[in-house]
């Protein structure tokens, strides 16, 4: 099997996205990962505020800032995202 792809997962931890629901985002993301595509390393870590604060939860995935995420969108991104890194 050939080196894995990498998909960083930013969660901001700010005061704003954690009242708008990042710990739904978090806990998601924790059962994901247990299943997720083998050649895909996920790296999540807490971000500080990304000062998209009226626009969160905010989630940087592999650099591109997505605002309002909820756990659908938060599924789709993931999708998406492996989509592009498995045709890389
Ligand atoms: S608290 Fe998340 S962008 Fe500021």
């Amino acid at each position: 099997m050939g080196k894995k792809k990498v998909l960083n997962i930013r969660l901001c931890s700010g005061m704003s996205c954690t009242t708008r629901g990042r710990h739904k985002l978090a806990s998601l993301l924790g059962k994901y990962k247990a299943n997720g595509h083998e050649s895909i390393k996920y790296y999540t870590v807490d971000s500080p505020c990304a000062f998209n604060c009226e626009k969160g939860p905010t989630v940087i995935m592999n650099g591109d800032l997505h605002s309002g995420v909820d756990e659908d969108k938060l599924m789709e991104l993931l999708q998406d995202y492996e989509e592009i890194l498995e045709m890389e």
